[in-house]
């Protein structure tokens, strides 16, 4: 996937705006976004990012996609939005210096407790854990998703690998973002960021 001379927006970013913007910054800060209503709102993310000297690549799982707009997403970023593993001859990408995982799905969180790394997004994941970078994951749930014991038992043994699980208290009894979808406008971009940021 290139970038798109095209016209194309975020919600809430204009993307020739931010395409005008880009700003490559020496730190690699890696965003998994996922198949749930925020990943359209990341742009919030990426602009915020760039400013303090991020230089982000956007890594949607498959799912993530009709969720989003990758063409905007690219011109923000001025790098290809990384959807599949990349075939052996390609040059691999930097390695992330901190990672972001939001939204993250039940799906995504649960895979990636387990160590599954059935696509891009989860490889990145795993590799982030492994290496000790800073991983910030922020999942977005439904109440009867959010009460199930596979979900509460992911979370624990992600934590236990050092990854930063955000609730809307950082607690592990607290309540996951996503039980209402009023919750959209408010989610944690900036938050997450800020932790990544302190390691
Ligand atoms: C409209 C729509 C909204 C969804 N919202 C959520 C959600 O808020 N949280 C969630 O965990 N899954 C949600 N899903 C389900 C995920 O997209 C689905 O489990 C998908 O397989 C996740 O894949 P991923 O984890 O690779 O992104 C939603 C699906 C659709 C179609």
């Amino acid at each position: 996937m290139c970038p798109s001379g095209g016209v194309t927006s975020l919600r809430g970013v204009n993307a020739t705006e931010g395409r005008a913007k880009v700003n490559q910054g020496s730190r690699q800060l890696s965003v998994v976004v996922c198949g749930a209503a925020p990943t359209a709102n990341v742009g919030v993310l990426v602009r915020r990012a760039q400013e303090r000297s991020w230089t982000v690549r956007a890594i949607p799982t498959p799912d993530a996609l009709s969720f989003m707009d990758a063409a905007a997403l690219e011109s923000m970023t001025g790098n290809t939005v990384e959807v599949g593993y990349r075939s052996p001859s390609d040059v691999r990408p930097p390695r992330p210096d901190a990672a972001i995982v939001a939204p993250a799905t039940f799906n995504t969180v649960n895979k990636a407790a387990l160590g599954i790394t059935d696509t891009h997004a989860l490889g990145v994941i795993a590799e982030a854990i492994g290496r000790a970078v800073p991983v910030v994951m922020v999942p977005w749930v439904n109440a009867p998703l959010a009460a199930r014991q596979p979900f509460r038992r992911s979370l624990a043994q992600l934590r236990d690998e050092g990854v930063r699980i955000l609730l809307r208290e950082d607690d592990a009894a607290a309540l996951p973002f996503g039980l209402d979808s009023s919750d959209v406008d408010g989610f944690p971009w900036h938050l997450a960021l800020d932790i990544a940021e302190r390691g």
